[in-house]
């Protein structure tokens, strides 16, 4: 097997399996949910991450893997935990007993999600995560760096903004990337020879980027898509956001307000 794609059957998933095909011709999906339109020759596999018995039987003979299944939504803590946690570390797990070198994670903005817009941050910031989701995907990230210190695999973490057709608000005019640029990124994750370990943001050319990504250039990505050319129809089908709640003044949007007490311009302060 070329690839094994964790959390195949969601959104991403979907949409890497179709971009990254020519590459990686065979593929294995492991889900939780029912995988319905496997391609000719993939294997499917449906189980939970959460049990390294699952995730090790869909290790066996792939040359890498891209870790997309996990908690998703601001679900509460045990959730967060089962998937992006005890997930996160039975794949890092797995692929270290299997001897399997190459593990893209998919990571989140919302480890940094904290971070006023009027920043421009690279991936070597303090963590400012917004969530329990962000908080949680921030452990991914780092076991990576564990696993790869440790065992010697080599580890892209991809801080996905919003992967998607194109953006779609104003918010995601920043931080949008299209399938085909978060593929390439894929890509230098699971070939990049020199690569051991690096934390990218999954961003397109975005002129009101609120993300430096020198990293991803220096391992030689270069994005095809640009949010701009979104710019013109999305500023004329929405409202500007006033800075009225903690949302609309950090890079993490909606998943900032869940929960945040207190003054919104607290943030601002460090
Ligand atoms: N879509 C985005 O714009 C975006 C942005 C930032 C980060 N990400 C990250 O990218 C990854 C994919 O996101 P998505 O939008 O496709 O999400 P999604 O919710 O559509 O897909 C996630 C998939 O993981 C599966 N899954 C969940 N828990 C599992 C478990 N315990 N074992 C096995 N499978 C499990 C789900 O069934 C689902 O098919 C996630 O890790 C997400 O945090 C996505």
């Amino acid at each position: 097997m070329d690839l094994l794609i964790t959390g195949a059957a969601g959104l991403v998933g979907r949409a890497m399996r179709r971009e990254l095909r020519p590459w990686f011709p065979r593929m294995r999906l492991l889900d939780v949910a029912p995988v319905s339109d496997p391609a000719p020759g993939d294997e499917v596999m449906q189980g939970s991450i959460a049990d390294l018995s699952v995730v090790s039987a869909a290790m066996r003979g792939v040359r890498g893997v891209l870790h997309l299944a996990g908690c998703t939504t601001e679900a509460p803590i045990e959730a967060q935990v089962e998937g992006n946690v005890v997930g996160a570390w039975n794949v890092f797990e797995a692929a270290r007993i299997a001897g399997v070198e190459r593990v893209v994670f998919a990571s989140s903005h919302h480890v940094v999600g904290y971070y006023p817009r009027r920043r421009r941050i690279g991936t070597e910031v303090l963590l400012r995560p917004d969530s329990r989701y962000g908080l949680t995907k921030a452990f991914g990230e780092g076991a990576g760096a564990l696993f790869a210190d440790k065992h010697g695999l080599r580890v892209l973490c991809v801080r996905i903004g919003f992967a998607g057709d194109a953006p779609v608000d104003r918010r995601r005019l920043s931080i949008w990337v299209s399938w085909r640029d978060l593929a390439q990124l894929v890509r230098i994750g699971l070939e990049h020879p020199s690569l051991r370990y690096a934390v990218v943001y999954g961003a397109s050319d975005n002129a009101r980027g609120f993300f430096d990504n020198r990293v991803a250039f220096d391992l030689g990505y270069t994005p095809k898509d640009r949010a701009e050319d979104y710019a013109a129809a999305v500023l004329a089908a929405t409202e500007p956001e006033p800075e009225d709640e903690v949302g609309t003044i950090v890079m993490g949007g909606h998943f900032a307000n869940l929960d945040h007490q207190g003054d919104p311009r607290r943030v601002l302060e460090w």
